[in-house]
């Protein structure tokens, strides 16, 4: 009997479920998109049950539109927005709280007073040193704190072990094997700001930091794994589940960047960057995180990461808050009718800046309104703002002294042409599409398909990706330079005083 793979790729706007051939072809999906919360200015909740609920519909969706055997199905792979906190109670499965997303600044000033109190105790970089990751509300302990200390009762429950913590991956696990399994990958664990990195262990001295009970922590596993099988009532009989990936990390898997030096970007609600650098967790001078890419076997391969909060988001808002189009499908031919030269320049900084700024209190602007400027300038400029945020993250690992030659770009953005070219002209490097854009499932599932015995080796992954189309560069560095330089002017304006 042929045998499919199934990826869940739970992701901050929608839930999804991809069912795969071995040869990377997908078979059917199941989609379903869910409610975002914005209760105060800077604060993203996500209803933990809506996460559940949307992921298993559309596992269900999949499966019955593929019309096939379950039996058929050799494993489930899952993959999913990183950092998000979820706590819930052990017996019940019941959340005590809504899940805080990643993007949720509440703990901003936390983070700078932590980073303020490292300083003054003389080990400013204490908190990278041991995790990758710089002191920010994006990471999961900050805001693990946050719920113990104002959910009333949460920090009795977990002091006597009543509850559970976890990233939206091992949420889904609980669930998805009936409350018998809590465990998290060292991909996910690696954005909590708890996990040390190098000895792979949670690490006690940031525990007591953050005033977090290890009690309520998940086992950490290879992100290929035996990570248990699914409830049988769910799916009419059991599937095991073999792999557990954080979203970009899968992408990286997806995209075939298995070797150093690989990097690729993904254009989803934020756009992540990651370059590949093998067993060496590379500590970046320049505002970069270091992360585990995937751990396989017990071996690890860490990536050096550019995070940036908004990329497809600023689309949505386009579409939703000022209606400027219905479909964001519509924005390439929109751009395109932009007027060249205009000068309306867009930051997105709606949650904050990402890397290398690492800014919480910056808030969105909009520079250059002449009354010229329509909807196709802004479409344009919104456009420009996703690729300028790869330009700062490309300088970052510049100065870093690494220097990728190709770009694989994957996400819902790629399969903007327009986009595409104006950052291969940005970064002055060739940018490459891949034909299966679905790389974040597909990576999942590969894991997934590599511990179940459908694949042999990494190997065996990197040769079914394929190129769609290249993009390469058309301008020169005085174009290139000019267009930056008025990029980082609008940065300085934006920054708050924080910054
Ligand atoms: O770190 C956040 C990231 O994992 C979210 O990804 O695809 O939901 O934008 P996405």
């Amino acid at each position: 009997m042929e045998k499919y793979l199934l990826a869940i790729d739970q992701g901050t706007t929608s839930s999804r479920a991809i069912l795969f051939a071995t040869t990377g072809e997908a078979i059917a999906i199941g989609r379903y998109a869910y409610e975002q919360h914005y209760p105060a200015d800077g604060w993203v909740e996500h209803e933990p049950e809506d996460i559940w609920r949307t992921t298993l519909r559309s596992c269900q969706d999949a499966i019955s539109r593929a019309d096939l055997d379950v039996g058929s199905i050799a494993a489930i792979g899952i993959t999913n927005q990183r950092e998000t906190t979820v706590l819930w109670h052990r017996k019940t499965g019941k959340a005590v709280h809504r899940a805080i997303v990643w993007q949720d600044r509440r703990t901003a000033e936390f983070c700078d007073n932590l980073q303020r109190n490292l300083i003054a105790e003389g080990n400013p970089d204490w908190i990278q040193e041991k995790t990758g990751l710089l002191p920010d509300p994006y990471f999961s302990a900050s805001k693990l704190a946050w719920l113990l200390e104002n959910v009333p009762g949460a920090r009795e429950e977990a002091e006597a072990g009543n509850l559970a913590f976890g990233t939206v991956d091992c949420f889904l696990l609980w669930h998805l094997t009936g409350g018998k399994v809590h465990a998290t990958d060292a991909s996910n664990a690696s954005r909590t700001m708890l996990f040390n990195i190098h000895t792979q262990n949670w690490d006690d001295e940031l525990l007591s930091r953050f005033n977090i009970p290890d009690s309520i922590l998940p086992e950490v596993k290879n992100s290929a794994d035996d990570f248990g099988s699914t409830d049988a009532r769910l799916f009419g009989r059991k599937i095991p589940i073999t792999a557990m990936i954080g979203d970009q990390q899968s992408a990286t898997v997806g995209q075939g960047c298995l070797s150093t030096g690989m990097t690729k970007s993904t254009y989803g609600t934020g756009s992540f960057l990651l370059m590949n650098t093998g067993e060496k967790a590379i500590q970046s001078d320049h505002r970069l995180l270091t992360t585990v890419a995937y751990r396989l076997q017990g071996k690890t391969s860490y990536a050096l990461e550019g995070s940036i909060f908004m990329a497809g988001a600023t689309m949505q808002w386009l579409r939703d808050k000022l209606r400027l189009f219905d479909d964001t499908a519509q924005s390439e031919a929109l751009a395109r009718q932009a007027q060249p030269g205009l000068p309306v320049m867009m930051v997105p900084a709606f949650t904050g800046l990402g890397a290398p700024w690492w800014d919480a209190d910056a808030r969105a602007a909009i520079y250059g309104l002449t009354r010229d400027a329509g909807i196709p300038e802004l479409v344009a400029a919104a456009l420009m703002s996703v690729c300028f945020q790869t330009k700062d993250l490309q300088k970052a690992m510049e100065s870093d002294g690494l220097r990728p030659t190709t770009l694989r770009v994957d996400g819902g953005m790629s399969a903007n042409n327009l986009m595409l070219q104006n950052l291969a002209d940005l970064l002055g490097c060739e940018v490459s599409r891949p034909k299966i854009t679905e790389t974040t499932a597909l990576g999942a599932a590969f894991l997934a398909g590599l511990h179940c015995g459908l694949f042999n080796s990494l190997g065996d992954i990197e040769s079914l990706w394929q190129q769609d189309r290249a993009f390469t560069p058309t301008k020169d560095k005085d174009w290139r330079d000019h267009h930056y330089n008025r990029w980082l002017d609008a940065i300085a304006r934006t920054r708050s005083q924080h910054g």
